[in-house]
């Protein structure tokens, strides 16, 4: 029997859909830690926790030592600290050094958490990434622009959904944004150079330090071409063979960036770009499944529950590696227009008569629906087919054909 404290700030469908995986395994003895009262996660929840413990700050380590110290007298010694979400993988791992557990250590975690210091990391082991420049003074920025020219991305030093990041072109937009939050020591910007290429994630699985698994995924557009053009409703496709030539360059690169950032044993999201030429380069990894549905994606492609697999990876540390069978993707329904509520969804029945058999999944925007601010936008459509090409068409399809109205 195991016992285990998870970590779910509140009531977010994916970190419920994790903590019910792990309620479901044979052996398991699983309390919760959350900020939520223990009703706003569900009856059936509810029921098959051996414990609960309420904090007030999820994200604070001495909180998260105090609760699993609570949880121990309710249901006996702990002996897993695990959650998803991508703002508490620093906390746990403070958390559990503290309480002697095992799992990431603080420091790779933080390589993971803050990109600068994970581009520091990366280049020093050689794994090729964007140049980049974490300015503390509207002069050290100017100085790293004449470095590399324009186009530049700047972006929070941990940030998440690509939010408040930007991609500049001109001279004077990059002037605008030094005048309006001029970098300081306090409030350093990040700046990175602008990588071409196509954007694509690698979900690998580590045991004990080794790379056992790797999925990967391609991004139509990319998230911030996504966000900055309101009419584009993104996908994203995992192909139906992944362990080809196509691909060498990124295994590689991504062993080596794992093994550089310190990845033990769990399932981290990397995202990276596919140069013209074929070459790899890595934009950011993340110590932690992936969001977006793309678990949910690798569980159509490979036919196997990879929430289960993650829940049975970190609590008992075994990994069996399922084989991709299909090709899989999702499109994602974003309502566009001037208004900040969802007013129609048009053109389901064409694409419905269209790629009906391929679909698998759907989640559709809700009318009244308050728009959403990320590039997966309100809804989505999940499609599974043996060949890469039938999926490929069927989410082009579905983008042209469903359009969903704000107003
Ligand atoms: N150096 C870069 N070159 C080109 N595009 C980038 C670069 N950095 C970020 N982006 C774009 O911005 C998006 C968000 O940036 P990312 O570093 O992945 O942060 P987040 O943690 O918010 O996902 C990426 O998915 C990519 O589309
Ligand atoms: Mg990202």
């Amino acid at each position: 029997m195991r016992t285990v404290a998870f970590v779910i700030p509140f009531a977010f469908e994916t970190s419920l859909r994790f903590l019910r995986s792990a309620l479901s395994l044979s052996g398991v003895r699983v309390g919760v830690i959350s900020a939520d009262p223990l009703d706003r996660l569900g009856p059936e929840i509810a029921r098959r926790v051996a414990g609960h413990w309420r904090v007030n700050d999820p994200l604070n380590a001495g909180e998260l030592v105090q609760a699993t110290r609570g949880l121990a007298k309710q249901m006996g010694s702990v002996e897993r600290l695990v959650g998803v979400l991508e703002q508490l993988q620093v906390p746990l791992a403070q958390a559990r050094e503290v309480l002697g557990l095992p799992g990431l250590s603080v420091e790779a975690a933080l390589n993971f958490r803050d990109k600068a210091r994970m581009k520091d990391v990366l280049r020093r082991a050689g794994v090729p990434c964007a140049r980049h420049c974490l300015a503390r003074s509207p002069a050290e920025a100017k100085a790293f622009l004449a470095e590399v020219g324009l186009p530049v991305v700047i972006k929070p030093q941990a940030g998440a959904g690509a939010k408040n990041t930007f991609r500049l072109d001109a001279a004077s937009q990059v002037l605008e944004a030094l005048a309006a939050f001029p970098p300081s020591a306090a409030s350093p910007t990040l700046i990175e150079e602008f990588v071409t290429g196509r954007e694509h994630s690698f979900d690998s699985v580590c045991v004990g330090g080794e790379l056992v698994w790797a999925s990967v995924s391609r991004y139509t557009p990319s998230p911030l071409e996504v966000l900055q053009n309101d009419w584009i409703q993104w996908t994203v496709l995992l192909p139906r063979e992944v362990g080809g030539p196509e691909f060498e360059p990124i295994r590689r690169a991504g062993r080596q960036a794992l093994a550089a950032l310190g990845m033990t044993t769990g399932l981290s999201h990397m995202e990276w770009f596919q140069r013209d030429d074929g070459r790899a380069v890595v934009s950011e990894v993340a110590a932690r499944p992936p969001g977006a549905q793309i678990t949910t994606l690798m569980s159509y492609a490979y036919d196997a529950d990879l929430y289960r697999a993650w829940a049975k990876l970190v609590i008992g540390d075994t990994f069996e590696a399922p084989e991709r069978k299909y090709a899989a993707g999702a499109a994602y329904l974003r309502g566009q227009g001037q208004g900040d509520r969802i007013t129609a969804v048009r053109g389901l029945e064409r694409a419905q008569a269209a790629v009906g058999p391929l679909v698998v999944e759907v989640k559709l925007p809700r009318m009244g629906q308050a728009r959403s601010s990320s590039y997966e936008g309100e809804g989505y459509v999940i499609v599974r087919h043996p060949r890469t090409e039938v999926v490929q068409e069927a989410l082009q399809t579905i983008v042209t054909q469903v359009r969903v109205e704000a107003g």
